[in-house]
């Protein structure tokens, strides 16, 4: 099969395209023909041994597929050969092939498409749980995105628009928040033209109830400044490459909470509760994800890279 691989660690453009053997199938495993891979933040910062696990190269990046089944161990009983899945891992996604755990696998529903199937699930499934569980967002709520052309950034506008909340979108480009304007964003603020702790305050008088942060650096201080009292602050992630350091008297002050997102984290009935209503949400076509952008196995590098300088707006695939 032909694989990406990462033979040493650096930039994306160290990875290149080379065949491999089929991995063989072990106990509980099944063997999944990859048809489209998503690229994640995290996929750039595995190559560049800049995550917070280290897997040693050479190694296969990617860490999101939708495909088929091709075989599956004898003692595995969830599954069929030619069932159309998804699933998540930490790396092995850009390749034509990949074995994984039968149990992680999830059936793909009907009407749903690949490329669709393997944008909406760490992206869409961070923002959803992140809103659910951790903002708590309500019906009427003001909520700040930050990296709102992102992944993450753009399926929460998303999915909080859905869920009739009021979104301020904030990202660096007029195309990154055109895009999230059409899907939903009530407000937007351009924060390379504008000084963002001034034009948050412009924006929403009141203060935001909630503010979803995957961007980090720079940006996070003024957008806590934005929030009422009361209001809650959900880090995310650190796409900038900067971990803010926020002056704790803001928090007392202000009488906010800041709340970190962690899968791990969520209540095990209010993990399946959010799960079924974004099933619902993308089996009723309400929710759809964006892909900005889609590449060819041979071009993974080029896609690592869109994703490296945040210049893709929402997902990036790799399409085999
Ligand atoms: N906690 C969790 O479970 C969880 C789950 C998923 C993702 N994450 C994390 O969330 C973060 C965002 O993920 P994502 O998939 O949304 O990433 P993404 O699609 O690459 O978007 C990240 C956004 O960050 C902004 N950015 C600012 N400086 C950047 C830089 N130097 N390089 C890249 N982006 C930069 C960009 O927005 P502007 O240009 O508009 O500022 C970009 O659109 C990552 O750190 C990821 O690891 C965490």
């Amino acid at each position: 099969m032909r694989a990406a691989i990462c033979p040493a660690y650096g930039p994306p453009e160290v990875v290149r395209v080379e065949e491999r053997p089929s991995p063989s199938v072990g106990p509980g495993e099944a063997r999944v023909r990859v048809v489209a891979a998503a690229v994640n933040y995290p996929d750039v910062l595995l190559v560049a041994n800049r995550y917070q696990i280290s897997v040693p190269p050479p190694f296969v990046p990617g860490s999101e597929f939708a495909g088929v089944v091709e075989e599956i161990a004898d003692d595995v009983t969830c599954l069929d050969a030619g069932a159309r899945v998804t699933g998540t891992g930490l790396y092995g996604a850009f390749a034509e092939g990949v074995v994984v755990a039968a149990s992680g696998l999830s059936s793909i529903p009907d009407g749903v498409d690949m490329p669709a199937a393997a944008a909406f699930g760490v992206a869409y499934r961070t923002a959803y749980h992140t809103l659910r569980s951790v903002a708590r967002v309500q019906e009427g709520d003001q909520l700040v995105v930050l990296g709102a052309g992102g992944g993450v950034g753009l399926a929460s506008v998303q999915l909080a628009a859905v869920l009739g909340v009021s979104v301020t979108a904030v990202a660096s480009s007029d195309e990154k928040l055109g895009v999230a304007t059409s899907y939903g964003a009530r407000r937007v603020v351009n924060h390379r033209v504008s000084d963002l702790r001034t034009a948050l305050r412009e924006t929403l008088p009141q203060g935001a109830d909630a503010v979803v942060d995957p961007v980090g650096g720079d940006l996070s201080e003024p957008t806590l400044r934005a929030l009422r009292r009361g209001g809650r602050f959900i880090t995310v992630g650190y796409a900038s490459g900067t971990i803010p350091r926020i002056p704790l008297n803001l928090v007392l002050v202000k009488g906010v909470q800041i709340i970190g997102f962690q899968f791990q984290d969520v209540a095990p009935d209010e993990f399946r509760r959010n799960e079924a209503e974004l099933k619902k949400l993308l089996t009723s076509g309400r929710v759809t994800p964006h892909i900005g952008a889609t590449f060819g196995l041979d071009e993974t590098a080029r896609a690592l890279r869109l994703v490296a300088d945040g210049k893709a707006i929402g997902k990036v695939l790799i399409a085999m």
